[in-house]
C-alpha cells in the first residue's frame, strides 16, 4: 500500500500551487482516497496505442496527470478564467485517479470520468470542505473530461462546455498527444 504521506510527497509540486487551502486540503483528500494502483502500476495508456512512450510504464497515469495539471495551468489563462485555476488545476489532478475502475482491472475503463466525478461527490459528502460552486466546478470539470468520448450523463456538445471544463479537457488531450512534450519540471 502507497502511505498517505508518500501520495501527497508525489503530489507535492502541484498540492503546493493550488492556492486555495480548503481546495487543496479537498484535492489531497481525493489523491488519500484514490485506490492504490493510480500510485503503483497504472500506465496512461492500456493498449499501448495512445499516449507518448514515456507513459505507458507503471507510473504513466501519475505523469500524464502532472502534464496535464502543468498544460492546464497556463491554459486557464488563454481561456480567459484563470480565477477558476485552484478548481481547474485541482479537477485535473483528480480526473484519472480512477482510470482502471474502483479496483485495478488492467485497462482504461470508459466510464473513468463519472468514476472520478463520484470520487469529488464521496469526498464532499463527507468533509463539507468546499463551498457549492466550487464543488460543482471540480466535479464538472472531471466530469466532462472525455470530450466527445464522453459516455452516459456526461455527454454534452463541446459548444456548451464552460471555459473550465474545456481547460481541463483540452489539457488532458493535447497532453497525452505523442507530438507534444510537456516539462513539468517548471
Ligand atoms: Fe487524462
Amino acid at each position: 500500500m502507497v502511505s498517505n504521506e508518500e501520495r501527497e510527497k508525489i503530489f507535492h509540486e502541484e498540492l503546493i500551487r493550488i492556492y486555495d487551502e480548503r481546495i487543496r486540503e479537498f484535492t489531497r483528500l481525493c489523491l488519500i482516497q484514490a485506490p492504490d494502483y493510480f500510485f503503483t502500476d497504472c500506465p496512461a495508456s492500456s493498449s499501448g496505442k495512445y499516449h507518448p512512450i514515456s507513459e505507458l510504464g507503471p507510473d504513466g497515469t501519475m505523469l500524464h496527470t502532472k502534464k496535464v495539471f502543468t498544460v492546464a495551468y497556463e491554459l486557464c489563462r488563454a481561456l480567459n478564467c484563470e480565477d477558476k485555476r485552484d478548481e481547474i488545476i485541482a479537477g485535473c489532478v483528480i480526473h484519472d485517479l480512477r482510470k482502471q475502475g474502483l479496483t485495478r482491472t488492467g485497462h482504461t475503463t470508459r466510464n473513468h470520468p463519472d468514476l472520478a466525478a463520484q470520487l469529488v461527490e464521496e469526498v464532499q459528502e463527507v468533509t463539507m470542505i468546499l463551498d457549492d460552486d466550487a464543488f460543482k466546478v471540480i466535479r464538472d470539470c472531471v466530469g466532462y473530461h472525455y470530450g466527445p468520448w464522453s459516455t452516459g450523463k456526461w455527454k454534452k456538445p463541446l459548444a456548451k462546455y464552460t471555459p473550465m471544463e474545456l481547460c481541463v479537457y483540452l489539457s488532458d488531450y493535447t497532453a497525452s498527444k505523442r507530438c507534444i512534450e510537456v516539462d513539468i519540471r517548471r
